[in-house]
């Protein structure tokens, strides 16, 4: 099987410095990318911070935070990549930036290093057919927030080999991940599930049912979520949850997938939820 020691991470974003922080916390050397310096900056900045907020919680030694540190890099050059064993692409969820991502780490990545990607709706099947190596792609959808989120969905496009599919649940589970397996279908399992139901509260908001704030009430003290869905929708962002619900309503065509025209409405506005500072709550920006 492949063996990972290096990992290279796409986009230093939300959830490109949360796996960058969860892979160098398991030991692994962490070469982050992304083409803003700034935006490197605030990534391996803000990791700092969570990593010495669990010193101060007593959750570890600060010798283990400078050892986690000192395995993570970050660089604005792609070919920096290019003795990652396992490169994780967390980049904007958008189809025609991921195609040229995959295109230029086909083109960087030494033979053998697996790609995979956080993508949590594009097709991997189709992002694997722009590179050279479709067996050695794989999706690995990590949630939000990466460091306490225990799952990683893996996916497994047409072409992904059993070796590539091991080796990222091998290296989701050093990460202290668990890893369920799943196959190549518009939203996966994880968004298939939860943007339906996000939708529906919106729906049923939307036709007076109930308020934002009841709903979210219900769903949490009636059910056991730690957030309701409104509070969710705002914490993934408004614009997220319409783009995969129009991937679920494109890619399997069933009208029960069709998004709610509230949701459209406050995308067009730009309540994008948190971090707009405004979606079905007011936050401070
Ligand atoms: N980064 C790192 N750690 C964080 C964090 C962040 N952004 N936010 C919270 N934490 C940590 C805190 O440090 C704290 O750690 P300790 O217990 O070790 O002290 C712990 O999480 C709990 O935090 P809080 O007490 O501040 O807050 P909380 O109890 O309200 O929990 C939450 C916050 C973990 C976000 C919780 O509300 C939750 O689990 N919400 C649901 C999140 C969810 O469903 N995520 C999946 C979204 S879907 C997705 O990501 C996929 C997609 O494709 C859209």
């Amino acid at each position: 099987m492949t063996t990972i020691k290096k990992i290279g991470v796409v986009g230093a974003g939300q959830m490109g410095r949360g796996i960058s922080q969860v892979a160098a916390m398991a030991g692994y050397e962490v070469q982050m990318f992304d083409i803003s310096q700034e935006a490197l900056d605030f990534g391996y900045g803000f990791i700092e911070k969570q990593l010495n907020r669990g010193v101060e919680k007593g959750k570890w030694e600060s010798s283990f935070v400078s050892e986690t540190l000192g395995r993570l890099k970050g660089e604005t050059d792609l070919t920096s990549l290019k003795d990652c064993d396992l490169l994780i692409e967390a980049a904007t969820e958008n189809k025609e930036i991921k195609f040229k991502i995959f295109k230029q780490l086909d083109e960087v990545a030494k033979e053998g290093a697996i790609l995979a990607t956080n993508t949590s709706s594009i097709s991997i099947t189709e992002i694997a057919a722009v590179t050279s190596r479709p067996d050695k792609v794989a999706g690995m959808h990590f949630m939000n927030p990466v460091p306490v989120m225990k799952l990683v969905e893996g996916i497994r496009g047409l072409e992904t080999s059993d070796e590539t599919f091991d080796a990222v649940e091998e290296a989701s589970q050093k990460m202290g991940k668990t890893f369920i397996k799943v196959n190549d279908v518009a939203g996966f399992a994880i968004n298939r599930i939860l943007m339906p139901m996000i939708n529906e509260a919106i729906y049923a908001h939307y036709e007076g049912v109930a308020s934002c704030e009841d709903i979210d009430t219900g769903m949490k003290l009636g059910t056991n979520q730690p957030m309701g869905p409104f509070e969710l929708a705002d914490f993934i962002g408004l614009d997220t949850c319409l783009a995969i619900m129009e991937v679920l309503h494109e890619g399997l065509g069933d009208t029960k997938y069709r998004p709610c025209p509230l949701l459209k409405k406050y995308v067009l506005a730009g309540r994008m939820g948190r971090k707009s500072g405004r979606g079905f709550y007011v936050y401070n920006k």
